[in-house]
């Protein structure tokens, strides 16, 4: 079988309806851009006590929040572009690594600072009036 007739029969095998559902998942392009969202959370509440500190973090809602300075806080995507895993903030190297291949990113704007991943996380805004802070994009 040449590579034209391995790739034919390949989307041949992705359209039948009868082949077992992990042939269908792989067949299926996984989207790892980041969700939609807009909620608040209340930093007085101790939930989201991590978020009152300089170098604290929390992921909510799909999203990684990251309390950069005392007054900046970063939102990225808490999904790897690479394989979807779950990420985590390195406060000591202003980083969002990674743990399953070693991507990673630009803890400020999410580009991507090194391993596997095709692209930057997707950033949100965040603003803080009082205590609640307003997470959107
Ligand atoms: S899933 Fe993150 S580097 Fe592979």
């Amino acid at each position: 079988m040449d590579r034209k007739d391995f790739l034919k029969n390949s989307a041949a095998l992705c359209g039948l309806a009868l082949i077992p559902s992990g042939i269908i998942q792989s067949c299926k392009k996984q989207d790892y851009s980041g969700p939609n969202v807009n909620f608040t959370l209340d930093l007085s509440q101790s939930a989201n006590a991590a978020l009152n500190s300089v170098g604290g973090s929390l992921a909510v809602n799909g999203v990684l929040i990251m309390r950069l300075d005392p007054s900046n806080f970063s939102v990225l995507s808490a999904t790897c572009t690479h394989q979807g895993c779950q990420l985590g903030y390195n406060s000591g190297m202003s980083k969002v690594t990674c743990p399953c291949h070693g991507a990673s990113f630009n803890a400020s704007n999410g580009s991507v600072l090194g391993g596997p991943a095709p692209t930057a996380l997707k950033k949100y805004t965040a603003t803080l009036n009082g205590t609640i802070l307003t997470v959107a994009g």
